[in-house]
């Protein structure tokens, strides 16, 4: 045969088309199964029925709940400071100043009642070795309810979560976010001394041992998840983790349809922080492009003119 090329390129062409087409796609379904979203209605969890009785609410968390968490809005300190808390809880209960809007209510009344069971991590939990937060089961479902319209009456707006509070308040005692500075203690501040901020980063490595014996492990840093995960797969995972990972210590967390965009949005700030200023510049290089364009056309003409 004289040309052999056409025929290698064949070949090649058809093995490539091949793994892409057929291969590839398999491979990816094998390893991530997909998982439909329940659009965070979280059926399994039985009906809610709303009360009024915020005074009484009110009453009852500070009884109750004030011991573990603080609720910063109404002047409720914590206890104890976040790295002391991991130490005796695993992890440091979040504050519950916007509780009220950042869950879902009906998830929120069943975590109050029972945590593990809410949250999907009954497995990881028995009467030996109990969840940190006790259940308040023996209580009536009228009295959930009330704890529930009175963590409701001091959240800010819906429409007042920012991205950034939605991730602290859902994910920011387990998760940190490097690339927001995010640590699981804070904001980690800009510190003068070198000193200093060496001795934050040990209260974050101390906070982290606390979790990491907690839940089996560090839950990764979520800088870059939007990148190497998409929206769907980190909405579905949230929505209930152990569709995914079956097993996995991260509990199901309860936010609302509307708190997982906020998040999904912290995220895409986080792993994108230029995608605003990008969108910005490249309006400007269109119109630079346009202008270049004009003048490039002129020159041209000039040039031939004085050629004929
Ligand atoms: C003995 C300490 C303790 C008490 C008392 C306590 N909690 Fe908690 N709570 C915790 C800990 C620890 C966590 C974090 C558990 C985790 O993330 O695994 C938590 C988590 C939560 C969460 C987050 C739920 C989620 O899905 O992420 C809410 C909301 C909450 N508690 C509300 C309450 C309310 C309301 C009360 C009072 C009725 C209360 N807690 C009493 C220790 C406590
Ligand atoms: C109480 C601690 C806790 C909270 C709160 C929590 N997570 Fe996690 N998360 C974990 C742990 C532990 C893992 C590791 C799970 C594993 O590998 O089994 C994890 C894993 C993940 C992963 C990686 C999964 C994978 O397959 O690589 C993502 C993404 C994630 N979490 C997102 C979130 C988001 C978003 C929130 C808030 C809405 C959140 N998590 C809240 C503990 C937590």
């Amino acid at each position: 045969m004289k040309n052999k090329e056409p025929l290698i390129l064949g070949v090649v062409v058809f093995f490539t088309l091949v793994t892409y087409y057929l291969v590839e796609p398999f491979a990816h379904h094998q390893m991530h199964k997909h998982v439909e979203s329940e659009g965070f209605e979280y059926a399994d969890i039985a009906k809610f029925t709303p009360t009024t009785n915020v005074a009484h609410g009110k009453e009852l968390v500070t009884s109750n709940c004030t011991a573990c968490h603080s609720i910063n809005v109404e002047n409720m300190p914590a206890p104890m400071d976040a790295v002391t808390s991991a130490a005796t809880y695993g992890v440091n209960p979040p504050d519950l100043s916007n509780a009220g809007v950042v869950y879902d209510a009906k998830y929120l009344a069943a975590f109050i009642a029972n945590p593990a069971k809410a949250a999907n991590v009954s497995h990881k939990f028995n009467d030996t070795r109990p969840h940190p937060m006790p259940s308040y089961n023996w209580m009536q479902a009228s009295e959930i309810s009330d704890m529930v319209a009175y963590l409701q009456s001091i959240a800010v707006k819906a429409k007042d979560l920012t991205p950034a509070m939605a991730y602290e308040n859902a994910c920011g005692r387990c998760h940190a976010v490097h690339y927001e500075k995010w640590t699981q203690l804070g904001t980690k501040p800009a510190f003068k001394h070198e000193k200093d901020g060496l001795a934050y980063d040990i209260k974050v490595m101390e906070y982290e041992d606390s979790i990491k014996a907690y839940m089996g492990k560090l839950p990764p840093d979520l800088s870059m998840y939007i990148r190497s995960r998409n929206e769907h797969f980190i909405s579905t995972l949230v929505e209930n983790p152990q569709n995914h990972l079956a097993g996995t210590a991260m509990p199901r967390v309860g936010v609302s349809a509307e708190t997982m965009e906020k998040v999904i949005e912290h995220l895409e700030d986080a792993g994108d922080a230029k995608r605003h200023e990008r969108e910005a510049v490249g309006k400007n290089v269109m119109i630079y492009i346009v202008i270049f364009a004009i003048f490039a056309l002129l020159w041209k003409k000039q040039v031939w003119r004085d050629l004929h």
